[in-house]
């Protein structure tokens, strides 16, 4: 029997970039929807898993499954090591400085709302100022909303000019001795707009105010390093990076996770437990209250190991181009607008047009196999700024080719000459 640690270790330590090795490695490429090729173009909801990752959570199951941090027997070893371990994995990925200051946590989502209701309510009092932007995610406006509730905070918003790019003169302009803290995302799942953020984290940090950056749509599409951007808190979900769904990281700095209260109480945050008082855990433990999900978390130990293996500089190379091929393929098309131009972009293509719902596009296109995104992509308030009610939205990953791009532009005018 495989021990789940050599299981989760990586295949080698290559790094490469050749595409059709690395279609070979997502299974799920492979298949056909409605007799046609499955073009995958809704990563931004959430990626295809390599084969590693599910090999990893088959065996794991079939060979390790057990409890962690609470067994003395073979098995409970094994999966605490191995969580461990991926934790570990995860750090050096994103290098933070100690492991302590990887939360795992459900996702972006959680991991917002953890801070809002930890560090948030611990530290923000009436009158105090939280600065988002106006290219949320729902996931990170509305805890900041409870939480306004809660402590009679005041929400402030940078708004987004016409290309989709923050509005940085007045995001200074909004910065004031009350900011306490600003959230914003690092890139926009709407738009595909990439956030200054070192900047954004320089100017709040002028002003004395804590950063955490919603980091769900960059660490799939760029290496990120906490440290050099310097933020207090960055989050991100398991699944949008290859790995499995139910499990996402907090990153957080020690020296403010030490400060904060618990955000659940229950099993494994706690050191001692009497009726009259209880100790709380050492980090990151004070904030993983119950059993985690052990197999997401080592799965995504592999997703990680799969990542490193990947030749980082032609990925991105590949991505950008992707975008380049897609915007200038799209822009031909007639009627078509494409909503979020801003200079620094990811590859996500957010269009409507005029006459035909996003949701019409999005129907046609399924059935010639192209799975894209249809709707507001939990962030009304993109749609409001730009006055449209959704957008069809197709999101790449370094998976996807330019003939998928050509499969996508033709499917295009399909839909245009059934609904034109
Ligand atoms: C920018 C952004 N933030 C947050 C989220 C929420 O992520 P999750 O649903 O994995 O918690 C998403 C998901 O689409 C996102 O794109």
């Amino acid at each position: 029997m495989k021990a789940v640690q050599e299981i989760s270790s990586p295949p080698s330590r290559r790094r490469m970039f050749d595409l059709a090795r690395i279609r070979g490695d997502f299974p799920l490429l492979a298949r056909k929807v409605h007799g046609k090729p499955l073009v995958y173009f809704d990563n931004g909801a959430t990626s295809q898993k390599p084969r590693s990752v599910i090999e990893v959570l088959n065996r794991y199951y079939s060979e390790e499954n057990s409890n962690i941090h609470r067994g003395v027997h073979y098995l409970s070893e094994r999966a605490t090591a191995a969580y461990e371990a991926a934790r570990e994995k995860i750090r050096r990925f994103v290098n933070a400085r100690r492991g302590q200051e990887i939360i795992f946590v459900r996702g972006t989502t959680e991991a917002i709302n953890l801070v809002a209701q930890s560090y948030g309510r611990a530290s923000l009092k009436a009158g105090d100022e939280i600065v988002i932007s106006a290219m949320e995610h729902h996931s990170n406006i509305v805890p900041w909303q409870m939480l306004r509730e809660q402590v009679g905070a005041r929400l402030r918003v940078i708004p987004i000019n016409h290309d989709g790019e923050l509005v940085l003169e007045e995001y200074r302009r909004l910065l004031n001795e009350r900011t306490k803290l600003v959230s914003v995302t690092h890139i926009s799942n709407a738009l595909g707009t990439i956030a200054p953020v070192k900047e954004i984290v320089k100017l709040a940090h002028e002003q004395g105010a804590a950063v955490l950056l919603d980091g769900a749509q960059a660490v799939p599409h760029m290496k990120v390093d906490v440290q050099e951007i310097g933020c207090d808190f960055y989050a991100f979900s398991g699944h949008k990076m290859f790995g499995p769904t139910g499990i996402g990281i907090l990153y957080g700095r020690a020296e403010l996770l030490d400060e904060m209260p618990p955000y659940q109480g229950g099993g494994d945050m706690i050191s001692v437990v009497t009726f009259e008082k209880t100790h709380y855990n050492v980090l990151p433990y004070k904030f993983e209250a119950g059993t985690p999900h052990i197999a997401g978390g080592i799965g995504l130990g592999a997703a990680v190991d799969y990542l490193d293996g990947l030749d980082w500089a032609r990925l991105a190379a590949h991505e950008h181009d992707l975008l380049t091929y897609a915007t200038q393929a799209l822009s031909n098309i007639e009627g078509l607008r494409i909503i979020g131009t801003a200079r620094e972009k990811a590859g996500v293509i957010s269009f409507v047009f005029d006459h035909v719902h996003a949701h019409d596009v999005g129907t046609i296109l399924d059935q010639e196999g192209v799975a894209v995104r249809a709707g507001h992509h939990c962030a009304m308030p993109v749609m409001q700024r730009f006055g449209v009610p959704a957008t069809t939205r197709a999101s790449f990953a370094f998976y996807n080719t330019r003939e998928e791009i050509d499969v996508l532009v033709k499917a295009i005018h399909r839909a245009l000459k059934v609904f034109g």
